[in-house]
């Protein structure tokens, strides 16, 4: 199985992430990382997977509590590492190496249009998470009207060189079923969409 389409885009973007990551937001890489974070109610000495955690950026903002950030770029995860002394494991978002029930909250940003099959990376957020707790996912999605949908073509075109594999956001909603209560958000011209879910 194919488990990411760009992997080895990351060797490259690895050391120049940060920067280029925060150039594309338009100057809300952080903001809207924070809402995530706000988003999943993260607290004080809660266990908190980051999936595709990329350069650690959550590790190194949620102070307190225990991240454990899983990505399975080793590119990416060597530059986290060089960052914080977070827990970080090289792995693939359809099959977590992690008990179920063992989070208090999982977070993933910016990646599903990585993972070949989101809707199981998401099923294995919910799995890892326990009973209550959050599970809570920001990406680039589908558009459906036509100034959005050229706003998308030029973020895909420049930013993403052609690469992404947006979801639609009923497809998003709907790999939300293990969860009791559902919160969405439209964010960044409208293109990103911010989904929490507590799972039943
Ligand atoms: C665009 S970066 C996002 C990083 C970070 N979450 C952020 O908000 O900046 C996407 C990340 O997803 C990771 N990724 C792609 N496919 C993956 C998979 N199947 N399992 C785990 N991580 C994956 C990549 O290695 C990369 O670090």
């Amino acid at each position: 199985m194919n488990t990411t389409k760009s992997h080895d885009l990351f060797r490259y973007l690895a050391p120049i992430y940060d920067t280029v990551a925060r150039i594309a937001s338009f100057g809300r890489y952080d903001s809207m990382r924070r809402s995530l974070v706000a988003q999943a109610g993260i607290m004080s000495g809660d266990r908190v997977l980051d999936l595709a955690t990329g350069t650690g950026y959550l590790s190194e903002i949620l102070d307190g509590c225990e991240i454990v950030g899983a990505d399975i770029s080793l590119h990416m995860v060597n530059q986290a590492r060089k960052k914080t002394d977070a827990s970080f494991v090289l792995s693939d978002a359809h099959a977590l190496p992690f008990a179920s029930n063992s989070f208090d909250a999982a977070v993933c940003s910016f990646a599903l249009h990585e993972i070949s099959d989101p809707k199981v990376a998401i099923s294995e957020m919910f799995r890892v998470v326990k009973p209550g707790g959050t599970v809570a996912v920001m990406d680039v999605v589908l558009q459906s009207t036509p100034i959005k949908k050229v706003l998308l073509f030029a973020y895909h075109l420049f930013i993403e060189m052609l690469t992404a594999n947006y979801m639609h956001p009923d497809d998003l909603a709907d790999s939300f079923k293990h969860a009791k209560g559902v919160t969405s958000n439209a964010k960044m011209a409208g293109l990103v969409a911010q989904v929490s879910g507590v799972k039943k």
